[in-house]
């Protein structure tokens, strides 16, 4: 029984040791598996003698029972807030406040910078060498009893050394990192949950659980940045905040690594744009900096206003993110006909900026986030990139929120609109749709497409602003006489251009069908299609399932196609170019279709093309490439570092083929 009660302080110590070094230092000393051997061998003891177990064993960490509500701790002495400063100029007011108001200095007061991390800041109390009390800081005076939750984040001690002060508080920011963060909002998107728009938000939200197990599985981390009190410290307490932090993480604290000593407002500029430029690569985020007077003995002078010490300050980075009302959702149509939701909000301040609107992404996006028109919302700015809206404020909804629905016609246009099963974007697929029309006429007359030598970017360009042409057709309805009237067009290059178009129109039907522009109608599949339904007009009228017994052909590309001849407006685009001459014929040449009936699974990454180039020649031989191996593959096709399909070809009875081989089969 002494030998298993020695045994378990042993392993606590150790564990508790171990703890440190990984969560506190960041430097462990032993491998996750030896750690997880002590700390299973602890837990078995306590298992057996269950009296032995203490609030303060590492194995107590998460040990509490949810609780209907938290308790209010009263804070001995309050806990302060910072005033801000946003500019240099704001830091030399600041500044030399403060030395008026210590004439006996002159300028030689030292200052600690520390960076201002961005989560919440909590009160920690020790007696007699344990933590008895954790709390939020609340309005200052009081705050809430979150002891169970802060117990969980394992870089707070839950005992001190012997020789700490009796009683003592420490005060420190909890936060998310990043990874945890992006890590937790992955997680809520699985659930269906919505984001959250920020780690700090994400931290309060953690210690805030009434569940300490919810807490305890979020990475929160901790720097203690003061001590609150100390009674019966016995003159150990040193007379500077520098050397007092480094007091505190000699008992076993876990203090920023980024604090700093210097010795004028200089110095204090230069930390702010040290961190302004490399903010981006802390693994946590930071707001500010925070200046303090580094000798007590002159905080104890220059007191307090309101709430904010004259001491210290907060000067803020350009801010990033901002709270607004999200007034409306627009619809921008894209060049590629991607309908595009933004927001349209109540104008609002972002780092200087007046932010008006901002970015969706796209309907998935809104409902994933659950935006809805009403919502206050977080917007926020993040280098040269166009905002956005992050997440709603889902606290302050009032039930008069909407929830936003797509169009279901183009709002440029009118036509009807689609979304492709498994995209996130709707699309107008209507070819002369004036949002689109320049990509489109641009790729329409580009080389390996209608190939109109003379017409190039800048003349599709100023045809449109003259509003010369709606649509494809229209290019081969153009008169010399409104070419002549274009800025610096001349005769000669008139003439050219006239006869440039006139010779596109015998281009084989294959150029024409990909020069559409035809969603996933690519060059080769273009090929495809062209060799087997040899006119427009049979195209045209194909079903899907006729589209569907083309080699090659998927039934994404299918769909596409079906749709597209749907569409009124394109056919009658059609009908107008058949009307102007342009008459595409089969291709001279009959295709050869070398891998028809024969299906390809890839697995790990070939030298000579990427996967999509690898594939786009199979089938453009006729072959159909799959993504999971079944009885119906033929090859499996073996790159670098393949995975289990290779195991599986062998088993279904495929060929397994390397990349050579496959170079073979695809010929000259
Ligand atoms: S010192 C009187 N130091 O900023 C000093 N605060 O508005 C009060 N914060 O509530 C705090 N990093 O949550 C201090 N290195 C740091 C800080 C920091 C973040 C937070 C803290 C406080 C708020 C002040």
């Amino acid at each position: 029984m002494e030998g298993v009660a020695r045994r378990i302080e042993e392993l606590r110590q150790q564990v508790s040791y171990h703890n440190y070094r990984y969560y506190v230092l960041d430097s462990p000393e032993i491998s996750d598996s030896e750690y997880d051997a002590l700390m299973q061998e602890l837990l078995r003891l306590e298992a057996e003698q269950p009296e032995l177990v203490t609030a303060d064993s590492p194995t107590q960490r998460v040990g509490a029972a949810p609780v209907e509500a938290f308790g209010v701790v009263e804070h001995r002495e309050p806990l302060l807030s910072l005033a801000n400063c946003f500019s240099y100029s704001d830091l030399e007011a600041w500044h030399k406040r403060l030395l008026n108001l210590l004439p006996g200095q002159g300028p030689g007061v030292d200052f600690c910078c520390e960076l201002k991390m961005d989560g919440l800041a909590v009160a920690l109390t020790y007696v007699d060498g344990r933590l008895v009390t954790g709390a939020t800081r609340g309005d200052g005076y009081r705050g809430e009893d979150i002891t169970q939750n802060l117990r969980t984040i394992k870089s707070i001690p839950l005992s001190v050394p012997g020789d700490a002060p009796r009683r003592f508080e420490v005060r420190g920011e909890v936060f998310l990192p990043r990874h945890g963060f992006a890590r937790l909002n992955r997680e809520r998107e699985e659930e269906g949950l919505p984001p959250f728009a920020n780690p700090r938000n994400a931290a309060a939200g953690s210690v805030r659980q009434l569940d300490p197990r919810i807490t305890a599985r979020r990475p929160l981390d901790i720097y203690i940045y003061a001590l609150g009190y100390a009674d019966d410290a016995g003159g150990t307490i040193p007379s500077t905040h520098l050397e007092t932090l480094e007091y505190l993480k000699s008992l076993g604290f876990k203090v920023s690594p980024y604090n700093a000593h210097v010795t004028d407002i200089a110095g204090i500029e230069r930390y702010y744009q040290r961190w302004l430029k490399e903010r981006e690569k802390l693994k946590f985020e930071a707001d500010g900096i925070v200046a303090k007077v580094n000798s007590f003995e002159l905080q104890r002078e220059l007191g307090t206003v309101g709430h904010d010490p004259r001491w210290a300050v907060a000067y803020k980075f350009p801010a990033v993110q901002g709270t607004t009302r999200l007034l409306d959702i627009g619809i921008n149509v894209g060049r590629t006909g991607s309908l595009n939701p933004f927001a349209i909000l109540e104008p609002v301040a972002v780092g200087g900026v007046t932010i008006r609107r901002a970015a969706l992404h796209n309907e998935e996006d809104i409902w994933r986030k659950d935006i809805r028109i009403g919502d206050t919302v977080v917007v926020q700015r993040a280098g040269e990139v166009v905002p956005e809206v992050v997440a709603p404020v889902t606290s302050v909804r009032t039930g008069a929120e909407k929830a936003f629905v797509m169009p279901s016609r183009c709002p440029r246009c009118g036509s009807e609109v689609v979304k492709p099963e498994g995209e996130a974007m709707t699309r107008c697929i209507n070819a002369s749709c004036p949002a689109q029309l320049y990509e489109h006429l641009a790729h329409f007359v580009a080389r390996g497409a209608m190939d109109i030598d003379g017409v190039g970017k800048k003349l599709v360009a100023a045809l449109l602003e003259q509003g010369l042409v709606k649509d494809v057709a229209d290019l081969y309805y153009l008169t010399y006489d409104q070419l002549m009237g274009l800025p610096r067009m001349a005769d000669k290059s008139a003439r050219n251009v006239l006869a440039a178009i006139d010779g596109s129109k015998g281009r084989p039907l294959a150029r024409v069908l990909f020069a559409m522009g035809i969603r996933y109608v690519g060059a080769e599949t273009a090929e495809v299609i062209a060799a087997h339904f040899e006119s427009m007009e049979r195209l045209a009228a194909a079903s899907k399932d006729e589209l569907l017994s083309v080699p090659g052909v998927g039934p994404r590309i299918a769909d596409s196609v079906v749709a597209f001849f749907a569409e009124g407006r394109n056919r009658r685009t059609i009908e107008r170019l058949k009307e102007a001459g342009v008459r595409p014929g089969a291709e001279a040449a009959p295709q050869e279709m070398p891998l028809a009936g024969m299906e390809f699974v890839f697995t790990g990454a070939l030298s000579a093309f990427t996967r999509s180039e690898a594939e786009a020649r199979v089938r453009g031989l006729g072959g159909t490439v799959g993504s999971t191996v079944t009885r119906k593959t033929t090859y499996v096709v073996v790159g670098q570092d393949p995975g289990a399909k290779r195991e599986r070809g062998r088993e279904l009875g495929a060929q397994v083929i390397d990349e050579g081989e496959f170079l073979r089969l695809l010929g000259p």
